[in-house]
């Protein structure tokens, strides 16, 4: 009887449980259906790879007036947010991973050595070899209409 009872509360408890995770949650109740499809929902809202290689494109543009500005610590910010958005891109596209291999072990940690020299001659080379790779990962991802060049006009609001 005792275990009848127990197993009743649990019956329950769970049937409670899976009722609160189909109500609608966030403001006014835009994430709606099963806990899946809400985690369906938010994983769409956070997109794919293009968003990463929109921040990518900004951040790649202020790296570059940054080692210009010899701003040695705004350089070495955005070359390690570069790789945060990469590697999250990845996270969420993972067959794209195999072309951002020498992007990430090769180019990206050159750029990490010219920042910490804080020479300028360095620092152009690696934004040379970095840029090569960004567009050697678009050949392979066969987006190469994506083509990549060296920033010639000055956008952000950061200035040294
Ligand atoms: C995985 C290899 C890979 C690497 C490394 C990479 N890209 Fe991309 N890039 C892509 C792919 C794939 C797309 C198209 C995304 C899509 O269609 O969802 C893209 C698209 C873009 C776009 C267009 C984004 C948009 O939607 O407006 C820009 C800008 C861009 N990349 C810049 C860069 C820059 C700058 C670098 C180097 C610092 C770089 N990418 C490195 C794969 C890569």
């Amino acid at each position: 009887m005792k275990a009848i009872l127990i197993l009743l509360i649990f019956v329950g408890l769970y049937a409670c449980d899976t009722g609160d995770k189909s109500k609608p949650s966030g403001a006014e109740g835009w994430l709606k259906g099963d806990e899946n499809q809400k985690f369906e929902t938010i994983a769409k809202q956070l997109r794919g790879f293009d968003m990463a290689m929109v921040e990518t494109g900004y951040r790649y543009q202020e790296l570059y007036w940054a080692g210009k500005d010899e701003n040695w610590e705004y350089a070495a910010y955005q070359a390690e947010k570069i790789k945060v958005a990469i590697e999250n891109g990845l996270e969420r596209r993972p067959k794209r991973a195999a072309s951002a291999q020498n992007f990430l072990n090769i180019a990206l940690p050159e750029m990490g050595k010219a920042i910490a020299s804080r020479d300028t001659i360095q620092f152009k080379q690696a934004f040379t070899t970095l840029t090569a790779n960004c567009i050697a990962c678009h050949v392979l991802e066969k987006v190469s209409f994506v083509t990549v060049k060296t920033p010639v006009e000055r956008q952000s609001p950061v200035r040294k």
